[in-house]
């Protein structure tokens, strides 16, 4: 059976949250519970872990022992769920964000160039809509804009006119469909690099990545008890970008807030200033890990 996901920066992570035994803790992305196993291994009876997913595929890789809960939601939920299972206040939350190998080795769900198949991308196969929606209803404004900003990709006008022209006599609705649509517009040196890049920006639009993220976050910073830990990996300069600004901040612009005496009024502290990349053995062993970066925070 082909491997679920093989975790990123999991030593560093975890041992960044300080884990308290007895704490309750969130794992808002389960997936393969390779984070989420090895809280559970720092935790003594009274501790707790509740482990989210938006995707049924994960409840595949629940945890056994009354220590931990699965809850299959998106963690935008975050406080809806934990009020729902009387939490007040959490010790810890990991989220490390974006999909599983599971998802982009998955041929049916259309995350990678590498198969063909039909274009969906939703990490919840149950709700929403999915790639091929957005390719063929999104006005060509639109499509430049997501290209352009969750791609960074400069063809982005090009890209959306080709896809709007194209959808004119045939829906795009497969990985190959679209793949022709996209080829004209990079050059054979650079081709897997962009196309990576403009099935992120499809992904990202997707699953709306953004924007739960930053209801995650809010969420996260007002359940966490004063000492908590929040500890996030991104792999994209978007994700990582608002919670660089959120950390330093509390606000997603990172606006410096001041009180009348000059100090710099902040919610939490720094746990490491510089981030956290994987190193050069984790690269070799899990390539996937190399764009991976960690921050850490503690609520003051
Ligand atoms: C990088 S994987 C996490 C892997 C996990 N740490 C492990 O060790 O196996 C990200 C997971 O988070 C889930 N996910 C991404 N965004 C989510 C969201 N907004 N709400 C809930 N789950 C989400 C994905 O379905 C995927 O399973």
């Amino acid at each position: 059976m082909a491997t679920y996901h093989i975790p990123v920066l999991l030593k560093e992570s975890i041992d960044g949250l300080n884990i308290r035994p007895e704490g309750i803790y969130v794992d808002v992305t389960f997936g393969g519970g390779g984070h989420a196993r090895e809280i559970l291994s720092r935790l003594n009876e009274d501790g707790h872990l509740y482990g989210f997913d938006r995707d049924a595929d994960a409840e595949n890789n629940i945890l056994p022992g009354k220590q931990f809960t699965f809850v299959r939601s998106n963690f935008r939920y975050l406080s809806n769920f934990m009020d729902w299972n009387d939490v007040e206040k959490i010790d810890g939350l990991l989220a490390d964000l974006g999909v599983s190998w599971h998802h982009f080795d998955d041929e049916t769900r259309g995350f990678s160039f590498r198969f063909d198949g039909d274009l969906d991308m939703r990490m919840n196969k149950q709700a929403g809509k999915t790639a091929a929606d957005v390719l063929n209803t999104y006005t060509e404004e639109n499509l430049a804009g997501i290209f352009y900003h969750y791609g960074e990709l400069k063809s982005s006008r090009a890209i959306a006119k080709a896809i709007v022209r194209t959808r004119e006599t045939q829906k795009i609705r497969t990985v190959r469909n679209f793949l022709d649509v996209l080829k004209p517009f990079f050059s054979r040196e650079k081709e897997k690099k962009q196309m990576a890049q403009a099935f992120q920006a499809l992904r990202i639009e997707v699953n709306e990545e953004l924007e739960a993220l930053k209801d995650m976050l809010q969420q996260a910073a007002d359940l966490l008890k004063s000492g908590g830990r929040l500890a996030v990996i991104t792999y994209h300069s978007l994700e990582d970008r608002l919670v660089k600004n959120f950390f330093k901040t509390g606000d997603f612009e990172g606006t410096l807030k001041k009180d009348f005496y000059g100090n710099v009024l902040t919610p939490f502290r720094l746990i490491n200033n510089k981030i956290i990349i994987p190193d050069a053995e984790e690269i070799e062993k899990n390539p996937r890990s190399r764009s991976a970066k960690l921050r850490i925070i503690e609520k003051i």
